[in-house]
Parts: structure tokens; C-alpha cells; sequence
């Protein structure tokens, strides 16, 4: 038989003959006259014994000491036996390998069921940390770190140097928003300080003109110089917002926003987002400190595992908060700050704490409330300063005129 014809009997090419040939997997094939490969029945039989050999998964390598074994005439049961024991552990180990792929195959396929189902892809957080972070556990599963920094009413040259210097000195969160006019700076400053953008968990807010432009998440990523965001809110309830939380939505379902929130989502407007939402958002943005610290909201934040993320949580700088008699003894016992002892409160209420700075030692302070806890009496203590009153009042008509505004957006 021609090798043209053992190709086409067997369905393999005449360069795998050439190759089974010349690796010893078969033994040499005689020749005619003209040098032709004459295949004889014998050697056609080998051919079907390396076939189906090979099938089976053995490597090149047996398979040819395997024929040497029987051409040098050591064809011997036990020869064979050892041989084909030693093939036998290779295709253990192979099978091993392919379980072990197949068992990696199934978790990630189960957790896309899941994705499809509840219509959130969860992430999961880098093992490194830094430093000695502490971190909250969000209802899809990712990770917030508890203390960040916060951006508002920085201008962009602030924004990008409080960003740059506070990710250098360890944290981990950032949060802006469109309306800061600040977001290129903040992609800027997450750049500078050198720490890979998977390590940062980055919060942004849309604005309600946005709430119907289908590329305001896209316009958001490119003004941030990234591809996705951490964390996506709506910054207020104003305006079409239903329509806004369908992009954000979306963008959650896209992997563009691995989390998302509302921000300033108080009383009515949060229990019709109730009826309203197909994913339950991970946060609400909302302002809270120990003289404001949102007892009727947590409740309904409860209810959905939903977190709370603090603004103003140092009441804005107010003097008379900083100042409170229990800060300074706390403060005096713990060798800290008020400010530090104040946002110790806060992670040990389990809200994520943003406070705003351009104060390289006041961020550096603010980072510094990880080595020490309240207890349950000074927790009570701190509690007793609640006045149940805010520091900003927000009117209907201040909501109507945030339909309105368009903020001037950074160019460069
Ligand atoms: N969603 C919303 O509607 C909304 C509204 C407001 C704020 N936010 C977010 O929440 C973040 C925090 O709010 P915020 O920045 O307005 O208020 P804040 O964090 O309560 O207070 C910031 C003020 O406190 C001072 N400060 C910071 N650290 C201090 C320290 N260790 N000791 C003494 N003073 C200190 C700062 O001055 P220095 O610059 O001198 O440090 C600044 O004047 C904002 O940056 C923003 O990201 C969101």
C-alpha cells in the first residue's frame, strides 16, 4: 500500500507517517525500487497501533520505546508491563490535570450561571492588601476598604495631589464625581502614585443632566482614564432618575461599574427606588457623623445588606463637632486626634468613611485610625451626641434646580 493510500484509509496526513516514522513510533517502512514507502500489512498494523496509542493519549516517546522494546526483541511481558505501568502513572497524571482544569472550568461557569441570573458579576478582591486596611464585604460580594479619601470642593490641581500622595501613603479608595469637575485630575493623581489600578477601589457619580445620555458612563470612564469604576452612584435624586439607575444598571451588568450606589437617596426616594430597582445597589452615599448618624436610613439599608458610606463625616470641618469634650478625652486616652477618634466611630459603625482633604497631615492622620478601637461604653458615649440634626438641608427646590445644572466639565 502506497502512503497515499494509508493517509486516506486512516485520515491522517503523510507528514504525521513521516514524523511517526522517523520518531521510531512506528518501525522503518520498506521501500520499492524507486524509494517509494511500500506499507506491508505488519507495518500497517503498526500504524493502527500508533493511532489509537496516541488516541489514547500516550506520548510520542512510549509509543517509540514501546516498538524499540519489540524491534530490539525485548518483547518480554514483564519488558511491556513495566513500560506500559510507567504510561499508565503519565495518564493519571494527565487526567489529574485536566480534573483540576475542569474543577477551575465549573467554579467560574457557576458563578457566570449566577451573574446571568441575578444579573451582577461578582469580583473577586485581590488576596495583597495594603498595610493593615480594614475592609467592608458588600451584598455582591466585593471588597470596599473602610477608609478612602474624598474629593469635593477640590480643585483639580488639589484633587490630583490628595489623590497622588494619599494612594502613596496606603489608601485605597477614592471618591469624586462628575459634578466636582475634578475626575481627570483624580485619574491623574490614581496614575502618579504608581499603584496599579486594580488596587484601587474609585467611586464616581453621575449627575442628573446625564440621567439619559446613553454615554454617560462611557464619557465618565474617559474623562477618569479608565475602564471601569468600583463603584458608580447617582448622585442625587433629581430629574430622570429611574432612567439614570438603568444606566447604571447596565453598566453594572457590563463590568463598567463593579458596584453601584445612590447618593443623597433619603426617605421617599429611596423606598420607590425599592420598587423600582433589578439590582440591589451596594451603597448609599449619604451625609452622616455622631451628631447626624442616619439611624432610620440604616434601617432600611439593613434590610438589603446595602452599606453606608459617610459624607461630611467629619461634619465638614465644623469646629464645634472636632471639639466635643468626649473627642478630646478619647482622643487624650488613644494618643490621636478628635478627627482620628471620630472616624474610628465611623468604620466601628461599619460605614466606609471618605473624609476630604488637602492636608497632607491631615490625610495622613485620617489613614491612622487603624491601630486602635473604642469600646462598647465609648461607642455609647459618642452615640449620646446625637442631635439627629444635618449640616445640609437640601430643599425641593434646590433638587429642581439640580435637573437643571450642567457642570463645566474638565476638558484637559
Ligand atoms: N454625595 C454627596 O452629595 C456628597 C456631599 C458632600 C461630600 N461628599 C463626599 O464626602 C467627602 C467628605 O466630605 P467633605 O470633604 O465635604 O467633609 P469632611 O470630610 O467631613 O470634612 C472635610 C474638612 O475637614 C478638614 N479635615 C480633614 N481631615 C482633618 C483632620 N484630620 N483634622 C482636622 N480637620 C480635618 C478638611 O480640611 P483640610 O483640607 O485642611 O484637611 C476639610 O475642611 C467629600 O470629599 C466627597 O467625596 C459627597
Amino acid at each position: 500500500m502506497t502512503i497515499k493510500e494509508v493517509c486516506e484509509r486512516y485520515g491522517i496526513s503523510a507528514d504525521t507517517l513521516r514524523y511517526y516514522e522517523r520518531t521510531g513510533v512506528i518501525p522503518p517502512v520498506g521501500r520499492t525500487g524507486g524509494g517509494i514507502r511500500d506499507y506491508t500489512e505488519q507495518d500497517i498494523s503498526w500504524v493502527e497501533n500508533a493511532i489509537c496509542m496516541r488516541g489514547a493519549g500516550l506520548s510520542v516517546e512510549t509509543l517509540a520505546e514501546y516498538v524499540r522494546l519489540f524491534q530490539e526483541g525485548d518483547g518480554t511481558v514483564p519488558a511491556r508491563r513495566a513500560l506500559l505501568a510507567g504510561a499508565r502513572a503519565d495518564l493519571a497524571a494527565q487526567l489529574e490535570k485536566c480534573r483540576e482544569t475542569l474543577e477551575k472550568l465549573d467554579y467560574k461557569i457557576s458563578r457566570y450561571d449566577e451573574a446571568m441570573k441575578t444579573g451582577v458579576l461578582t469580583w473577586d478582591a485581590p488576596e495583597e492588601r495594603s498595610g493593615n486596611m480594614e475592609w467592608i464585604t458588600l451584598n455582591n460580594g466585593q471588597k470596599c476598604p473602610a477608609v478612602g479619601i474624598g474629593t469635593f470642593m477640590l480643585t483639580p490641581a488639589e484633587a490630583e495631589s490628595s489623590v497622588r500622595e494619599a494612594l502613596r501613603m496606603g489608601y485605597r479608595c477614592v471618591d469624586t464625581a462628575a459634578a466636582y469637575c475634578n475626575e481627570r485630575a483624580v485619574g491623574r493623581g490614581m496614575r502618579q502614585s504608581g499603584v496599579r489600578r486594580e488596587d484601587v477601589f474609585l467611586s464616581t457619580k453621575l449627575w442628573p443632566c446625564d440621567y439619559e445620555n446613553d454615554r454617560a458612563v462611557d464619557e465618565t470612564l474617559e474623562r477618569l482614564g479608565t475602564d471601569y469604576v468600583d463603584l458608580l452612584y447617582l448622585h442625587q435624586p433629581a430629574g430622570n432618575w429611574p432612567a439614570g439607575y438603568r444606566l447604571l444598571e447596565r453598566a453594572c451588568r457590563e463590568g463598567r461599574a463593579r458596584s453601584i450606589g445612590v447618593s443623597n437617596f433619603e426617605g421617599r426616594y429611596l423606598a420607590e427606588l425599592e420598587t423600582r430597582w433589578e439590582i440591589v445597589p451596594q451603597f448609599i452615599q449619604a451625609e452622616a457623623h455622631p451628631y447626624f448618624p442616619q439611624d432610620e436610613l440604616r434601617k432600611t439599608l439593613d434590610k438589603y445588606g446595602v452599606r453606608l458610606m459617610a459624607w461630611y463625616p467629619l461634619g465638614h470641618g465644623d469646629r464645634a463637632l472636632m471639639e466635643e469634650p468626649v473627642f478630646a478625652d478619647l482622643a487624650r486616652k488613644y494618643g490621636k486626634t478628635s478627627a482620628q477618634v471620630i472616624l474610628r466611630w465611623h468604620i466601628q459603625m461599619g460605614f466606609a468613611v471618605i473624609p476630604g482633604s488637602r492636608s497632607v497631615d491631615h490625610i495622613r492622620d485620617n489613614l491612622n485610625i487603624l491601630d486602635f478601637s473604642l469600646t462598647q461604653e465609648e461607642m455609647a458615649a459618642v452615640a449620646s451626641l446625637n442631635k439627629g440634626v444635618r449640616y445640609y438641608n437640601r430643599t425641593d427646590q434646590q433638587l429642581a434646580g439640580f435637573a437643571g445644572w450642567r457642570p463645566q466639565y474638565e476638558t484637559e
